[in-house]
């Protein structure tokens, strides 16, 4: 596996592949990988012929109340897991290369890629900006890198949805793949955040997703009009379980429509962001696995 850093050398090495016929998958990440990345190249490697990773802390993506300076930087762990995963390559960039003048949140941007409505919802209301930040420097990744499937996992369904739009809407030359959200062994969404937690937090932590489960179950049973009142049970249960605040807990279509009572129940997803000590946690669970990818 090869490591690089400058732009260039990276679409050198992906024309070289491209002149073969071979097909490139990329995993973007930001580094801290655990299983869940790892995934994302498990998935490349199946598919394709040669499999990229990009390593980057992306600082448009972060408000400035967030952790950027704190989000763990494991380059040298990051780096042996990726070859392990059979990578081939790994793009890791300095940020002056990504961002040269010197831009940190969105607003400094001079060309800023922005997809619109379904980044209003949900993350993007508690997130302002993070949507573009992730656009933003997701296309600089895929014009660099010139992939032609990039995988990203389903544990951000609304991030899935918005760079496939971006995708769909600029007609870029990629596929945009979601793969299963990959947990612990007791149901905690796998995320670089959960090394936030403190062993009392962690012990909580999974009673998001047995939330969200116990919500698709219901409303399985019981169809979209029972979605208002489970959603104020659900918030609820998140409080009563030791979460510090529900920052949203909401019923959507699998395009993030918000259903109406004829809503197929199998067209549905439940998502939650919540807080819990130093940690932000996001999941979302389907009601009908099978009908994940809209
Ligand atoms: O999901 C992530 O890790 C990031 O948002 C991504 C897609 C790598 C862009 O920085």
């Amino acid at each position: 596996m090869i490591t690089l850093r400058q732009i260039n050398e990276l679409r050198q090495l992906v024309q070289c592949w491209h002149g073969k016929g071979e097909l490139v998958g990329v995993a973007m990440t930001m580094g801290a990988l655990h299983a869940g990345h790892l995934s994302l190249a498990t998935a490349a490697r199946e598919e394709c012929d040669r499999v990229l990773a990009t390593l980057f802390v992306n600082p448009l993506q972060f408000g400035p109340a967030e952790d950027y300076e704190q989000y763990p930087r494991e380059e040298e762990r990051d780096l042996a897991l990726l070859e392990e995963s059979g990578c081939d390559a790994v793009f890791a960039p300095s940020v002056e290369t990504i961002f040269p003048r010197g831009e940190r949140f969105p607003t400094d941007s001079r060309t800023l890629v922005t997809v619109r409505g379904i980044t209003q919802g949900l993350c993007g209301r508690s997130r302002p900006g993070h949507f573009a930040g992730v656009t933003t420097e997701v296309m600089k990744m895929m014009n660099i890198t010139g992939a032609d499937v990039a995988y990203f996992g389903e544990k951000d369904y609304q991030q899935y949805l918005v760079i496939r739009a971006m995708a769909e809407d600029l007609f870029l030359p990629v596929r945009v793949v979601a793969c299963p959200t990959v947990r612990e062994p007791d149901g905690l969404a796998m995320s670089s955040r959960n090394a936030y937690l403190t062993p009392a937090e962690r012990a909580r932590a999974p009673g998001l997703y047995a939330t969200l489960c116990q919500m698709a179950a219901a409303l399985r049973e019981r169809g979209a009009g029972a979605a208002a009142g489970l959603v104020a049970s659900g918030t609820g249960e998140l409080l009563r379980l030791g979460f510090d605040a529900v920052e949203y807990l909401e019923i959507r279509d699998n395009a993030l429509a918000e259903p109406g009572e004829d809503t197929a129940a199998a067209a549905l997803r439940v998502f939650a962001a919540v807080r819990l000590g130093q940690a932000r946690l996001i999941d979302n669970v389907a009601v009908e696995p099978e009908a994940a990818q809209a």
